[in-house]
């Protein structure tokens, strides 16, 4: 059956569809068929399908003739030529009503056309059924995706906002999969620095009555303790012995750190908050117990070796080994995300793990998956499973060019920056009613309404802005440029969506009566055309998960709204002898459009 088909050209179109959004091959499995009828001695030929050039010609083309030909020529085939390969392939085709015509065009190319009717069924039947019946079904049952993954005490900054926002797509896209997804923050809550904040702490409080508002800032807090370790080498002592009292599980060094942690924590959970982002907090604290027998199981594989008084792991093609104990015995960063590694295959029984974070990590990450190979781990051949991925993102620049600042602080406070944007929503709010009113147009705004819209829209454009680019880019952080109504932006997109939110709300009808006696005909060109890309929904979705690029997703989502506005403005909706069929056409493309909001972690607005 139809699902069938596309689930199959899923599985077989991975490397060839890498970076680049596909047109989707409703059509592979026909073709597929087709082949093994025309040339049954040649096996496992892999369709070749692109979207046809020219329009008229069809919808997908199958260039497969001229290789097959290549192929075969002169072993005894009855083919004198490509063209009567792909004249063949053509008669071969199954017999289905998915397909209206079929054509050949120069040496043997096949061009399909899709039948309306069947499109037009198909989209139907996902307004009945919802759209999660669209969803792609990938090969993997569980997976963890690690992200956002601030550290304590020390800032955190754009470059944890872009993994938060990165991160939670790709958990919601891989949700939408059926893809049991463990969300994992990897919090930096077990370094040196906790030796010095600790003895700091010690020395403001003394008598141990710690709370966030005697904090304060923790960055401040954090910076003051720096400077304090630079400049006093018996501090600085103190600090260095806190920590070994610390990791030795010392009762009041373990209170005081929880108190640390948790009081970063509570300005993680804001911004969390704020985004509507769910994570699970694993920090590297936890797999700490686990380390020294990750370690043994490395050692018995003969992977660790003495090096300048560490321990190593040499990776070839690495001119620095990567370290995995410390000169002073102390275990790092790679020792923790080896264990992490460990228990995520070992006791969690993820298939595949996901790493969001800058491209920076990017060697890291390259080196102690490649131990784990070593180690059996993984297997070698990356299309197995199970599997590890790094997510890399380039960096968030300022409109100077240089890594984003604000003026007062040399960080960018997150809150601040959410806050900044749901205001300057608010503002242009008020603005569009004024003028309404000036109109004469009764605006009915409750103040609660306004307040919400302005957060959507304001969140939404900033997840927006980081999506859409290819995540590997730096990309400029700019209000004015994501908040603008115009070009492709989350503001344009969420009015777009509103707007055929209004055409069917204006229309008076019940689209829930249309759904069940309605019938959907793609009769014109422009209808056909939005019809197409509703049905590449899944197809684009699988794509995005497949190489982990939520940019592909954001732009099915702006060519959606482009479609839509090329069939509104040649099709009359509302009074037209064709408006059940054109609003069902609204209803498919407003339900396929709030998925892809909530797959990019945006909330739809319905009203403008
Ligand atoms: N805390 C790290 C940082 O801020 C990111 C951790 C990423 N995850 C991991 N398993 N290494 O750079």
């Amino acid at each position: 059956d139809s699902d069938q088909q596309l689930i199959d050209f899923k599985n077989s179109s991975h490397s060839s569809s890498k970076f680049h959004p596909t047109t989707l091959p409703i059509t592979h499995n026909s073709i597929k068929v087709s082949i093994k009828a025309t040339l049954p001695e040649e096996p496992d030929v892999v369709p070749l399908i692109v979207a046809c050039a020219k329009k008229e010609f069809g919808d997908y083309q199958c260039n497969n003739a001229m290789s097959l030909w290549s192929k075969t020529k002169g072993k005894g085939t009855n083919f004198k030529g490509p063209q009567p390969i792909g004249q063949a392939i053509m008669q071969n085709l199954p017999t289905s009503d998915m397909i209206e015509s079929c054509s050949i065009a120069g040496p043997g190319f096949v061009n399909v056309k899709l039948s309306k009717q069947w499109m037009a069924k198909r989209i139907q039947k996902m307004l009945k059924d919802g759209i999660d019946t669209w969803a792609p079904k990938l090969s993997v049952k569980r997976a963890i995706v690690d992200f956002s993954s601030p550290n304590i005490a020390k800032e955190m900054h754009v470059g944890h906002l872009r993994s938060t926002i990165i991160g939670d797509t790709l958990a919601r896209m891989l949700e939408y999969c059926k893809v049991e997804v463990l969300r994992r923050n990897h919090v930096g809550d077990w370094g040196t620095q906790f030796g010095m904040l600790i003895e700091f702490l010690f020395e403001k409080f003394p008598s141990g009555e710690v709370n966030d508002q005697a904090i304060g800032d923790l960055e401040v807090f954090y910076k003051a303790s720096k400077q304090r370790f630079d400049s006093d080498s018996d501090f600085k002592e103190r600090a260095q012995q806190a920590v070994v009292s610390l990791q030795g599980g010392e009762e009041k060094y373990r209170k005081a750190w929880a108190q640390i942690c948790e009081i970063s924590r509570k300005g993680y959970e804001k911004v969390y908050q704020r985004l509507g982002v769910h994570l699970e907090e694993k920090g590297e604290s936890f797999y700490n117990p686990y380390i020294p027998g990750t370690l043994d199981l490395l050692r018995e594989k003969g992977l660790i070796e003495e090096s300048e008084g560490a321990q190593v792991i040499f990776i070839e093609g690495k001119k620095i080994p990567l370290i995995v104990v410390k000169r002073d015995g102390g275990f790092n960063y790679a020792s923790t995300d080896l264990a992490a590694m460990w228990y995520r295959l070992n006791v969690e029984k993820a298939e595949w793990i996901i790493y969001v974070t800058d491209v920076g990590q990017r060697e890291h990450f390259e080196m102690f998956f490649t131990a784990a190979k070593r180690a059996g781990w993984l297997p070698i051949d990356e299309s197995k499973y199970p599997k590890t991925s790094h997510v890399g993102f380039g960096l968030v620049l300022g409109d100077d060019g240089k890594r984003f600042r604000t003026r007062s602080t040399e960080v960018v406070k997150l809150v601040d920056l959410l806050d900044e944007a749901k205001t300057r929503c608010k503002a242009a709010i008020k603005e569009q009613e004024e003028a309404r009113i000036k109109r004469g147009i009764v605006v009915d705004w409750t103040d609660e309404e306004r307040d919400r819209t302005a957060e959507e829209v304001g969140y939404g454009a900033v997840k927006y802005a980081d999506l859409k680019n290819n995540r590997l880019t730096n990309y400029t952080f700019n209000f004015d440029q994501m908040l603008n109504d115009k070009g492709n932006t989350a503001v344009y997109l969420l009015y777009a969506h509103a707007r055929i939110c209004s055409i069917i709300r204006k229309s008076g009808k019940h689209i829930e009566d249309l759904k069940k006696e309605g019938e959907l005909i793609l009769e014109k060109d422009e209808e056909r055309k939005l019809g197409l890309h509703l049905l590449q929904f899944a197809e684009v979705v699988e794509e995005a998960c497949t190489n982990l690029l939520p940019n592909v997703l954001c732009e099915y989502l702006y060519d959606l709204s482009e479609k839509f506005t090329g069939f509104y403005s040649e099709c009359q909706v509302v009074g037209s002898a064709e408006e059940t069929s054109r609003l069902l056409l609204c209803e498919a493309t407003a339900v396929v459009m709030r998925k892809c909001f909530h797959l990019l972690g945006i909330t739809p607005v319905y009203k403008i």
